[in-house]
């Protein structure tokens, strides 16, 4: 006897339907189309189930009413699981309860690939069990929001540049030398040499600035800190513009303006997304120019004045105490003309007093910490001879760098900007291991 065999039904895509993104369903205001993405969530009511799909560019609830549709799709709606890939068609209607505005009523549904037990659900769930699926913690509606914020910061600093006749330059990522202290370098071996992973590429930006003028350059950069701190990443992204003829002042006054551009453009542009953050959008409504100005000596006054008597001139500031310098104010604060056995060989020494440089590092308020740190450049080749042998420097790999004071050197100025330190301030995050996708920390390396 022959065994017949019926596959069960499936629902197949209406030819020539537009094919729409949850973002743009406004302009198809009582059409029909068909949306392609991932089941968020779902509940059912009866004769109806409500399922929420997002395609990456927003989510929206899908309406199956059993009376519209063959009974199987009512069925396969019912049963699928969350971050099943489907394509849904249907009728755009307007929704005033949804944050989108919008629904879906469903006629067709047809699953692309199953997914069942998805290991992250909207429940809460521990740091480390979500970092160890960091690949699929990306899917949820929080970390789409951060990663949106953060393409949105990176393309404003571009835009300020680009728009101010800055040239982007890339750096090197093998570098030969130290930039920023040899405490934290990652060796590489490189063939019969030891590389180092670079820490800033400001040198690189140095010789550049001196060919066209402005420049920045914008990528990874790396630190082997052995610090398990909320602000600590071992690889972390970072602008570094760098200007020929700019001092000091003018390099404090781009540095704030870049803040204040960067921060409104994300008031102005991700509305949505600092919603699902639930982040107090006024606080960043407020982050305009001017910002305030203290000096390192008087960032050691203010911690004396709350009580850190412990804290000595000449002491480094550290995340504690730059929180406490920075709750006085609710802009970020700039603080400049630190003690020169604080900081790096390049940095020019404030003329008025040699025990300082004209350098400033900019504090996030909230407690975020330090977002940027910049100084003008010692520009005149014997000091910087000296500063390099002073620092204990390996005179032959910085040639090339003293060459740039041989040639035609002028005053010139940079800074460098932490994109994730700036996320996670705009984000209101306590961490800054979500402010990138995949991040890298002392004891994280995977996924
Ligand atoms: O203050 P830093 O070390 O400055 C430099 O590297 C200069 N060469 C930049 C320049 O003048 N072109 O680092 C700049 C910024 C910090 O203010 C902070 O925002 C961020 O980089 N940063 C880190 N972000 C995450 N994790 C770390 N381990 C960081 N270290 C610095
Ligand atoms: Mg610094």
């Amino acid at each position: 006897m022959m065994m017949t065999f019926s596959p069960p039904p499936t629902a197949t895509p209406t030819p020539n339907l537009p094919v729409v993104r949850i973002t743009e369903v406004a302009q198809h205001l009582g059409e029909t189309v068909r949306l392609q993405g991932w089941l968020y969530n779902k509940r059912s009511s009866g004769k109806l189930q409500f399922l929420q799909l997002r395609d990456g560019s927003g989510v929206i609830q899908c309406v199956v009413f059993k009376g519209d549709v063959p009974e199987f799709i009512f069925e396969e709606a019912g049963h699928i699981g969350q971050e099943t890939s489907v394509w849904v068609e249907g009728t755009i209607k307007e929704d005033t309860r949804s944050a989108l505005g919008f629904e879906l009523s469903v006629s067709q549904l047809g699953v692309i690939s199953h997914a069942y037990d998805f290991p992250i659900s909207p429940k809460e769930h521990g740091v480390a069990f979500l970092m160890e699926n960091r690949h699929l913690w990306l899917r949820s509606a929080r970390q789409v929001a951060i990663l949106k914020i953060r393409a949105t910061l990176m393309k404003a600093i571009r835009q300020y540049f680009d728009d101010r006749g800055f040239t982007n330059v890339d750096a090197p990522i093998f570098t030969p030398n130290a930039c920023e202290g040899t405490s934290n370098l990652f060796e590489v071996e490189y063939f019969e040499k030891t590389a180092y992973l670079t820490q800033s590429g400001q040198l690189y930006m140095e010789a550049a600035v001196m060919a066209l003028g402005k420049v920045y350059c914008f990528g990874p950069v790396f630190r082997a800190e052995k610090s398990k701190t909320r602000r600590h990443l071992t690889e972390f992204w970072m602008v570094e513009p760098e200007m020929a003829f700019v001092e000091h002042e003018e390099n404090l006054q781009i540095a704030s303006e870049l803040i204040a551009f960067a921060v409104q453009s994300v008031v102005q542009n991700c509305q949505a997304e600092l919603t699902v953050l639930e982040r107090d959008v006024a606080k960043l409504e407020a982050i305009t120019l001017p910002f305030p100005r203290i000096t390192y000596d008087e960032a050691i006054k203010i911690l004396h004045h709350h009580g850190r008597t412990d804290v000595v001139w000449g002491d480094d500031l550290g995340g504690d105490e730059e929180t406490l310098v920075s709750q006085a104010f609710d802009k970020p604060v700039i603080i400049e003309k630190y003690p020169v056995t604080l900081k790096p060989f390049y940095m020019k020494r404030n003329p008025e007093n040699p025990q300082q440089v004209l350098n400033m590092d900019i504090i996030a308020p909230e407690g975020y910490g330090e977002i940027v740190g910049g100084s003008q450049r010692e520009d005149d080749l014997a000091v910087l001879e000296g500063l390099i042998a002073e620092h204990g420097l390996d005179d032959a790999v910085f040639r090339w760098y003293l060459d740039l004071r041989t040639y035609g050197s002028v005053p010139h100025s940079g800074f460098g900007l932490g994109l994730e330190r700036l996320v996670a301030w705009i984000c209101g995050l306590h961490h800054v291991r979500e402010c990138i996708p995949f991040p890298r920390l002392m004891d994280r390396l995977s996924p």
